[in-house]
């Protein structure tokens, strides 16, 4: 067998070379010229049909955004990790949600850290109910929306809770993670959560991160937001709108930055829908 000497192989690779830069010289002219196009907007059609544009990459807090109602995600924070998914709803599936939850409206409570029982409490002023897991085809479809945004799979996902706020109604700041043993034998620890907005809020039920920091010369509207939503990073409900946010690190340490907390209603009525993330398996009922 004959060995290529050092002369021939350096031959090879120049023409190797010339070939590519050739080829890339050919791509940016069709470029150019608009004869092929880079995606910027990724596309996925749901089961019905209805198609959700993803636009990448995320635009950051004041970007000009072309158009109003194009899904877009922008990056909130990253003490805590958190992300709004911006038109995440169709106002079709806010209001289903809403009309599901409505009948079966309960007191909400928390979880005791100490039994990790429920139990009544003044933190919490909210109204609620439990929706299961692929209840129907609307729910089944904003599942996989959720699971397709967090790249966490439908199975590991709690029913989603719908909550009402009424004026003045408010959930005081308080981590999404378990301190006890009992709530985590289904599914482990909770990772992550996805909050959507169902209404819009006249004033205040912003959802407010009290453990970030925050520039407020950064924040176009901080004028309008309600004392409570100032003590940090905060989002204002906008109907279809989602919130993810991550209660642990990367390393799965849990994150104290996550601390949250929804601020007094002031005027007008906060629906909202949360999906909890947990890191296994989590059975649902
Ligand atoms: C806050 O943001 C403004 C505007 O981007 C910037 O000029 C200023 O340096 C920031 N302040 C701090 C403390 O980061
Ligand atoms: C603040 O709220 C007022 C009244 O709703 C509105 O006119 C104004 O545009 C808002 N300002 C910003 C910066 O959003
Ligand atoms: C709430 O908002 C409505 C509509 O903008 C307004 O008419 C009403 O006066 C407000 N109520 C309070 C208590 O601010």
């Amino acid at each position: 067998m004959a060995r290529l000497s050092r002369g021939q192989r350096t031959g090879a690779g120049t023409v190797a070379l010339m070939v590519l830069a050739l080829l890339s010289l050919v791509l940016m002219t069709m470029l150019v010229l608009g004869l092929v196009a880079v995606p910027s907007v990724s596309r996925s059609a749901t089961e019905d049909g209805a198609v959700v544009e993803l636009k990448l990459p995320s635009h950051r807090h004041g970007d000009e955004i072309p158009n109003p109602l194009t899904p877009w995600v922008e990056v909130l924070s990253w003490e805590p990790r958190a992300f709004l998914y911006h038109h995440f709803l169709t106002q079709e599936e806010c209001n289903h949600l809403i009309d599901l939850a409505r009948p079966n409206l309960v007191k909400s409570s928390v979880v005791d850290s100490e039994t990790g029982k429920s139990k009544d409490s003044r933190v919490r002023t909210s109204s609620g109910t439990f929706l299961m897991r692929g209840q129907d085809d609307v729910i089944k479809r904003i599942e996989k929306r959720i699971a397709d945004f967090t790249f966490i799979p439908v199975e590991q996902g709690e029913g989603l809770q719908v909550l009402q706020y009424k004026e003045s109604e408010k959930y005081d700041a308080h981590y999404d993670y378990f301190h006890d043993a009992y709530n985590t034998k289904n599914g482990g620890q909770r990772i992550a959560t996805v909050l959507m907005y169902l209404s819009n809020v006249e004033q205040g039920g912003e959802t407010v991160f009290p453990a970030s920091k925050v520039n407020k010369s950064e924040v176009p509207d901080w004028d309008n937001l309600s004392e409570c939503a100032q003590r940090g990073k905060s989002v204002r409900p906008r109907m279809g709108d989602a919130l993810l946010f991550w209660s642990m690190k990367p390393d799965a340490s849990l994150d104290p930055t996550s601390l949250h907390g929804g601020c007094p209603v002031i005027n007008g009525t906060k629906w909202s829908a949360t999906k909890w993330l947990h890191v296994g398996n989590y059975l649902a009922r």
